[in-house]
């Protein structure tokens, strides 16, 4: 009996932990702190920008908390640290889950970029490289997977996201600058060359 009801007084603490997030305060701090770079509704226009529209809300949690701590400093993380100091842990979550509300916009990849040899790479991988085929974790249409297990949040959103950006974290991935849960997106960026990276990153801008 007094099992259960230590059980029971678990199961309370956990449900009020995670309070349903506040959309409107979240749509607020979207507009006024993360607005000037990702743009108010996440569909941001500048390469360097990730577009957040649509991305799983716990990526989103994840990512925003590891920059915050410098805990992921690839890339241009360093210019959006400051940016989110002072943030609290509900304000992230509230952004998180109004950002993953926005409709999506996907880009188009560039013709003359050899698209086809991106989708190939993205639908069956590289053989002879042992690169797996990107949908198997990412989904055929680039939505990603809400919740990963154990070790990973979330399989993020990449389908619409900026070729440039896309390179960029491949290359991070492959240097070991930005690390994934298990090392899985460094064993598999490493066996990736440039062009590789290049061809599906363009794939993957155009896909919706
Ligand atoms: C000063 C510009 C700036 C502001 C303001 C900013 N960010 Fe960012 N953010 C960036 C940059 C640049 C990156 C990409 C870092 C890199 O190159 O890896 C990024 C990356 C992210 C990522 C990782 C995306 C992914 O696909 O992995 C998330 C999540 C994110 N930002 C959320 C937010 C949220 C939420 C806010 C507002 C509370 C915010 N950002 C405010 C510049 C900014
Ligand atoms: C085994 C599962 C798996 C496979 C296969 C996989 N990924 Fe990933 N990918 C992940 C996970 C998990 C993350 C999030 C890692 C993190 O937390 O940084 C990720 C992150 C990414 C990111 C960063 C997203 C962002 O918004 O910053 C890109 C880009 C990416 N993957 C591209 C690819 C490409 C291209 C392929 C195929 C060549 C691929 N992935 C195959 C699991 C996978």
């Amino acid at each position: 009996m007094k099992r259960l009801t230590i059980l029971a007084g678990l199961i309370i603490c956990t449900t009020v932990s995670a309070a349903p997030a506040d959309l409107v305060r979240g749509k607020q701090v979207a507009e006024t702190v993360c607005a000037s770079c990702h743009a108010g509704d996440g569909n941001s226009s500048i390469p360097t920008y990730p577009k957040l529209s649509s991305q799983h809300a716990s990526y989103i949690i994840k990512q925003t908390q590891d920059i915050k701590t410098s805990k992921r400093t690839s890339g241009s993380s360093a210019m959006m640290a400051p940016m989110v100091q002072n943030l609290s842990d509900e304000d992230i979550a509230n952004a998180a889950a109004y950002f993953a509300k926005q409709a999506p916009k996907a880009g188009e990849a560039d013709p003359k970029l050899t698209p086809a040899a991106g989708a190939k790479i993205y639908r069956g991988g590289i053989a002879d490289k042992k690169v797996p085929a990107c949908m198997s974790c990412h989904s055929p249409n680039g939505a990603g997977t809400p919740a990963g297990g154990t070790a990973v949040d979330a399989y993020p959103r990449i389908g619409g996201q900026h070729a440039d950006y896309v390179v960029t974290q491949l290359k991070a991935y492959a240097s070991g600058a930005r690390k994934s849960p298990n090392n899985m997106m460094e064993d598999i960026a490493k066996r990736m060359n440039e062009e590789d990276m290049k061809s599906v990153a363009n794939f993957i801008q155009g896909l919706k």
